[in-house]
């Protein structure tokens, strides 16, 4: 079976993780504190905190922004759930807007029935790694704390910036699926040094220092282990994402006819996701069932949030102000991710395209 995504990791990985065992130091330790230096580098930060999963960088970010029972944030319908789940986990409705036909993307043309005014924060996604055009969208929501969902978005850029470089907060994962990885693992960057002490102390049990307790938090820390990875990993970066722009490149040039994701103009993605849209009338699943029958994993690109049973309260909401998502339905419906990871090998991925071919025919 080719697999539709793989993170590459090899001896150094194995050298590294060694290394901190030995130490006896798995959590809180020189690690920690490289990975998190390099990441705010690359992204142009002030501070990067690193935690244990992307989500747990969004609530941490909305937490840290005071979003609690009542509020409203925005948050794009097209989506993996996890910034919605965080939303409701904080007793907050999430404010559903579609995306963009071309760019997967929540922009501007898209808030206009959204009441800026009882916004206390906004979600903005990279979606599939493809920059969201979070400046635009700021200046179409004044006043309200921007929160970039940059899960997918590591080593992306705007045409301005690094992706992860804009927004009050902006959160990353660094999940197996993601470009790079560290097992399990996340990141809250900010330029605020305000709200990098609030992340502290969230991520850490609440603790302001240690055995003073600010507030009631949970563990959100990254390992050792999991940091000596990504310190790893993100020295393999540039050749991890030139990799995958090559394999990109060549989807596109072998399926011209199948709508996919674009870019904003001057922008440069890191194809963290490889989707199309399969012609209207074909079973998505059934496309998928049948690629697999030849050998090849793919599966559904994503989800429409107001489709989803856990989205009642802010489905009707949605439906109150007039909202329609016809973008996400569709991309939810139609929508098929490939293979695409660095080490997928120029044959496999003929093998892909000829399978694909082959079941559309
Ligand atoms: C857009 C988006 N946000 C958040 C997440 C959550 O990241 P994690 O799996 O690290 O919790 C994902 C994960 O796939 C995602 O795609």
């Amino acid at each position: 079976m080719i697999q539709l995504s793989r993170p590459v990791l090899g001896s150094e990985e194995v050298a590294a993780v060694a290394a901190v065992l030995a130490t006896g130091r798995l959590v809180q330790g020189e690690q920690v504190a490289a990975f998190e230096r390099r990441i705010a580098e690359l992204t142009s930060r002030s501070h990067a905190l690193a935690v244990s999963s992307g989500t747990s960088a969004l609530r941490l970010a909305l937490e840290a922004l005071g979003v609690g029972a009542g509020d409203q944030v925005l948050v794009p319908d097209l989506t993996w759930p996890s910034p919605a789940h965080v939303v409701i986990e904080l007793g907050a409705l999430p404010v559903l807007v579609d995306v963009d036909a071309r760019e997967w993307n929540t922009t501007p043309a898209e808030l206009t029935r959204v009441d800026r005014a009882r916004l206390r924060a906004a979600i903005l996604i990279d979606q599939f790694g493809n920059p969201a055009r979070v400046r635009e969208l700021a200046e179409a929501l004044p006043g309200v704390p921007i929160v970039v969902d940059a899960a997918c978005s590591l080593g992306s850029h705007s045409g301005q910036e690094p992706c992860g470089a804009s927004g009050a907060i902006a959160c990353m994962s660094f999940h197996p699926r993601k470009v790079l990885t560290t097992g399990e693992g996340g990141v809250c960057l900010t330029n605020d040094p305000e709200l990098a002490g609030r992340l502290l102390e969230l991520r850490n049990h609440g603790q302001r220092s240690p055995g003073t307790f600010a507030r009631a938090s949970g563990n959100h820390r990254l390992s050792e282990l999991a940091a000596a990875i990504g310190v790893v990993q993100l020295a393999r970066l540039p050749e991890l994402l030139a990799a995958r722009a090559a394999l990109a490149a060549r989807y596109v040039d072998a399926f011209p006819e199948l709508p996919r994701q674009h870019a904003p103009p001057g922008a440069r993605a890191n194809h963290q996701t490889f989707g199309v849209l399969l012609p209207s009338g074909l079973d998505r699943d059934r496309v998928v069932q049948a690629l697999r029958a030849r050998g090849v994993e793919s599966s559904r690109l994503s989800y429409a949030l107001h489709e989803l049973p856990q989205m009642a309260a802010a489905s009707a909401a949605a439906r109150a102000r007039g909202e329609t998502f016809p973008n996400a339905s569709e991309l939810a419906q139609r929508g098929l991710a490939l293979p695409l990871w660095p080490g997928l090998e120029d044959a496999d991925q003929q093998k892909v395209i000829e399978a694909v071919r082959a079941v559309l025919n």
